[in-house]
């Protein structure tokens, strides 16, 4: 079905940091990935993909593999999509 995309607060992000037994999600370019069931399959390691876990991604992603799909790898892990602070209010 369609999935139904979170709205995401950059204080929701910053909390979801894969530590405290809370899920790991990272975004990039606005959207939001839950990275927690991709970390033990990360080429590159569990401990190199943490380090964007709570974070945007994007500019660590790009230094070392601008040519990976992400949107492609990441499609079924995506979980919502980033708003400001004010943008979440009712
Ligand atoms: C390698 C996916 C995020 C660090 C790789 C490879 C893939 C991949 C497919 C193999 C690339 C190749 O051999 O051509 C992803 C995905 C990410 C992600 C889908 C997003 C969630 C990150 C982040 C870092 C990172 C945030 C942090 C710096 C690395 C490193 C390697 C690697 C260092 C090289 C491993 C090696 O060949 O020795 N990643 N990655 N990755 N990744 Fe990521």
């Amino acid at each position: 079905g369609v999935p139904s995309l979170l709205r995401v607060t950059p204080a929701m992000l910053k909390e979801n940091n894969g530590r405290k037994g809370r899920p790991a999600w990272s975004s990039y370019e606005g959207k939001v990935y839950n990275i927690t069931p991709y970390l033990p399959f990360h080429p590159g390691g569990e401990g190199e993909l943490r380090r964007a876990a709570g974070k945007d991604g994007r500019k660590l992603f790009m230094e070392v593999h601008p040519w990976v799909n992400w949107d492609n790898m990441l499609g079924e892990c995506l979980v919502g999509i980033m708003v400001t602070q004010e943008q979440a209010l009712p």
